[in-house]
């Protein structure tokens, strides 16, 4: 059974349709490699580590046209990297130390919902401590922000500075900071993707320039 999604007016699975999705998935891998899965079982070994927001719209593998065995994911509300966060920060650890990806993408995208509802004044309860991290990225950013007249402007701007402010807190780690200067590798990326357009846009974040700026502050040591 189908109903449609208001926000794309494309056929919504219905809960046994996910299984019968699922049934197919498996015959369309196996048509085009029969053993697809043998191979898939054998381990993971990602290039990407892909941070990004838990959104339904912003798909991480799909908008990248990755493969399973691919891309190493982590999403949460609005893709916030935050050092008190348990879970970020054992996904970061694992992906660098141990599956030594060599990228490291933070993606955002506009129309965040979690961006947006930083950007305004009203109590959310357990989400408030979560997106008073955005708050900091706005206050960090206060005149530039503040001086874009249009609010969507702003609001994208917003967007983008955020994701550029989660780069710098991945740089900040131990375990990026030691891979890096060890290896040359990860290298952290700032995206943004288009809800509107598909498109992926890259903010070109200076890696290099980004570390030697912050290191006077956030150096660990790591280069002992
Ligand atoms: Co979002």
């Amino acid at each position: 059974m189908f109903y449609l999604t208001p926000l794309t007016n494309l056929p919504m699975p219905s809960y046994e349709q996910v299984f019968e999705n699922n049934k197919n998935w498996i015959a369309s891998k196996k048509a085009t490699n029969k053993d697809f899965f043998i191979n898939l079982a054998k381990g993971q070994n990602p290039n990407y580590l892909y941070i990004g927001c838990s959104d339904s719209r912003a798909t991480a593998e799909e908008l990248m046209g990755a493969a399973p065995g691919e891309v190493f994911v982590h999403r949460n509300i609005a893709n916030v990297i935050s050092n008190v966060d348990l879970n970020v920060m054992s996904v970061i650890e694992y992906a660098v130390t141990h599956l030594k990806v060599k990228h490291i993408v933070v993606c955002g995208h506009y129309f965040c919902g979690g961006v947006k509802a930083a950007m305004q004044s009203q109590d959310l309860g357990i989400l408030n401590p979560w997106l008073r991290n955005i708050r900091d990225v706005y206050r960090l950013h206060k005149e530039e922000l503040n001086s874009i007249k249009d609010e969507e402007q702003r609001y994208m701007r917003l967007v983008e500075l955020n994701v550029e402010e989660q780069c710098i807190n991945a740089i900040k780690t131990a375990a990026v900071q030691k891979a890096y200067l060890e290896t040359g590798y990860p290298l952290v990326h700032g995206w943004v993707f288009n809800v509107k357009t598909g498109e992926l846009l890259d903010l070109k974040i200076d890696f290099d320039k980004k570390l030697k700026g912050i290191q006077e502050i956030y150096n660990l040591g790591t280069n002992k």
